[in-house]
């Protein structure tokens, strides 16, 4: 039974469309064009604002947050652009954009691929040879002066960093994207802000108010409660958790390095300051919103203060605040966790469906790369059989190589359930993609090595794990070739496996390790700049050269992503199975669809191998199809035969 002030409570508070609508009052926009578009959704999205809101917060302080979030979107959208309204329309009849077959994404640096914003412009022509339809520049706002984490430590988020341009050149970039049929993802960082951030800068002068923006204690004593439970991002460069600052008088919660001070997600403010940022962004043009560090946002003592049920609250509200005023806006979780916890990104339970719409699979990155190493796909189909469901409005941004180093997340409990140790597995893996073992193929670096946990991280471009820069070292034509198979391999897997496939720049050209970054004072301490490349124009002339290896590269990514474009069945909706077929060597994945099953087989060996048919399923070899163009397999003595590193995605013809 509902106590009656509660009753009362539940039937005066006012729902967010009535917010809304006496906010645009207050503003003079009542009776603007659209008005009733913003309210329907409002209706529509408002449950959601509040749900996430009261996740976090209780009575009066939830109710005032409500109001506040209510009034953040009335404001957002009278500021929305027309022609970003209309897209919202179309969004709205097409919002499973992200999830269609001929998605294809592109990340790169904006300095590194093109110099500036207006330089990435000219370039769109290249991406679209690709068949980008999504490209994700990596961090472009305001960075502190100095080192800044690749601009992980934003100085300012309503301006571009000046050598990149200006906002209006991003908003000119976001159009010409649109014009272009590519959207457009930024980062935001959400769980930390630079030192020098104006924010910060007022807590260092001694401001109450912004002092409760940060996590700041006046000694070590709740600092030292929460080590004791908290794991280290950057053992090697930014030790421990906490960072004394003299200005602020006391030491500020700092996860990774020193000069990015974490928020206090806890302080209402806090919210409505992102909301206003993400309606901000989102007015740019920008149309995702990669939601960097996420799983960090909250912390709870006794816990590593990761992946706290809050963090999905948060995002619940800042979700439905952008549903409301700027629909076509979508967000990317980027949280390196487990995969139990992965899944809740997208939303599980009570958050199915109501938080984030992409979020990387870093499970199945680690799982390609064990695979090729072991040439056994048995612990990549174990770790992957045990993921729930994800909600059918959302997708998976799949991934071989990205910006960040890999981190070995193997499960203990998936490594056992292949006969495996995890921490055996994991220092194995660290070891070989170090190129430090007899047969490795590799060239990587060894990145944040954790001397407590034995932990070690593995940094290097994705040509160079796979074997190419070390086939040219020792000019081996028949080596490099398998190396080439390799990535086609690792590649197709990638973009087989519907959601987003992310090309990370460079790739396409299989770029090897840029050792340049020692030479640059600023980078030099980060081993993830090894594979920051800057894009050598003049080796991506060569890319319809097939003679080239750039040309070569080039076609096979080309490809995978034009085959992908025409195959219903790698629609995000459906979820890929990851099968163990008869031989440990072979990878299937098999995608049931009402457009027609797909099977997708992978030799993650540089072996002839053979598997049972069986794995076929509903399909019929007689009637079979590979997609990719090579040759269906073979049958023999009901074993399909499969040539080094078979790449092929089989359907009914
Ligand atoms: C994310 C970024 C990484 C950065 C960190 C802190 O993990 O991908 O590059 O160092 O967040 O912002």
């Amino acid at each position: 039974m509902l106590h009656n002030d509660a009753v009362t409570a539940l039937t005066t508070r006012p729902g967010v469309d009535s917010l809304v609508i006496a906010a645009l009052r207050r503003a003079g926009a009542s009776t603007s064009v659209g008005v009733d578009e913003l309210l329907a959704r409002a209706r529509r999205w408002g449950p959601d604002l509040e749900a996430g809101v009261r996740a976090v917060f209780d009575g009066p302080a939830a109710d005032d947050l409500v109001a506040r979030l209510a009034e953040v979107v009335a404001t957002g959208w009278i500021a929305r652009p027309e022609p970003l309204r209309a897209r919202d329309r179309e969004r709205l009849l097409t919002p499973d954009w992200f999830q269609r077959p001929d998605t294809v994404g592109y990340v790169a640096y904006a300095d590194r691929f093109a110099g500036t914003l207006s330089g990435v412009a000219e370039h769109v022509g290249y991406l679209r040879e690709l068949g980008t339809t999504y490209l994700h520049l990596l961090p472009l706002l305001q960075p502190r002066p100095g080192a800044n984490d690749g601009g992980y430590a934003v100085a300012d988020y309503r301006e571009v960093r000046e050598a990149l341009g200006s906002m209006a050149d991003l908003e000119k970039l976001a159009s010409t994207l649109h014009d272009n049929g590519i959207a457009l993802t930024i980062d935001l960082v959400l769980n930390h802000v630079a030192r020098e951030h104006p924010w910060a800068a007022a807590a260092r002068a001694g401001d109450a108010r912004y002092r409760d923006y940060f996590l700041l204690f006046p000694d070590r004593s709740v600092p030292d409660a929460y080590e004791r439970t908290l794991p280290e991002v950057f053992p090697e460069f930014a030790p421990g958790n906490f960072t004394w600052d003299d200005e602020v008088d006391g030491w500020v919660w700092t996860t990774f390095n020193d000069y990015q001070w974490d928020l206090n997600w806890a302080n209402p403010d806090v919210v409505c300051e992102f909301a206003d940022i993400t309606l901000f962004l989102a007015n740019r043009g920008v149309d995702c919103l990669r939601l960097d560090a996420i799983a960090f946002l909250w912390k709870r003592m006794g816990t590593d203060s990761q992946n706290q049920v809050e963090v999905h609250g948060l995002t619940r509200a800042l979700r439905a605040v952008a549903r409301i005023a700027a629909p076509s806006l979508v967000f990317k979780a980027e949280a390196i966790v487990g995969p139990a916890q992965l899944v809740q990104y997208l939303g599980a339970g009570d958050y199915a469906g109501h938080v984030s719409d992409l979020a990387y699979h870093n499970s199945l990155m680690v799982q390609i790369w064990s695979a090729l190493a072991t040439r056994d796909s048995r612990l990549l189909v174990r770790a992957l059989e045990k993921f729930p469901p994800k909600p059918t409005t959302t997708a998976w941004a799949t991934y071989l190589r990205c910006h960040d180093d890999i981190g070995w997340a193997i499960d203990d409990a998936d490594a056992a359930s292949v006969g495996w140790s995890g921490p055996a597995h994991r220092a194995f893996l660290s070891r070989w993609y170090l190129g430090d073992a007899p047969d490795s193929f590799a060239r990587g670096a060894a990145f944040q090595v954790n001397e407590a946990t034995g932990d070690s991280r593995t940094s290097g471009s994705a040509a160079s794990l796979v074997g190419v820069e070390q086939a040219l070292e020792v000019g081996d034509v028949p080596m490099l070739e398998r190396a080439i198979l390799r990535l086609r391999c690792a590649y197709a897997i990638v973009y087989g496996f519907s959601g987003i496939p992310l090309l990370y720049m460079g790739d396409e050209l299989a770029l090897r390790n840029d050792r340049s970054y020692l030479n640059e004072p600023e980078h030099a301490g980060d081993k993830r700049w090894m594979h920051r490349p800057r894009m050598p124009w003049d080796a991506a002339a060569r890319r319809h050269d097939a003679t080239t290896l750039e040309g070569k590269v080039f076609e096979i990514v080309r490809h995978l992503g034009a085959v992908r474009g025409s195959l219903p069945a790698l629609h995000a909706a459906v979820e890929s199975a990851p099968v163990l077929t008869s031989n440990a060597a072979v990878l299937a994945v098999v995608r049931r669809h009402a457009a027609g099953d797909l099977v997708q087989l992978y030799n993650v060996s540089e072996d002839w191998q053979r598997c049972a048919a069986g794995v076929l399923g509903t399909l019929r070899w007689r009637e079979l199809v590979d997609h990719l163009g090579d040759d269906v397999p073979r049958i023999e003595d009901g074993q399909l035969v499969l040539p080094p590193y078979a790449a092929t995605w089989l359907g009914a013809r």
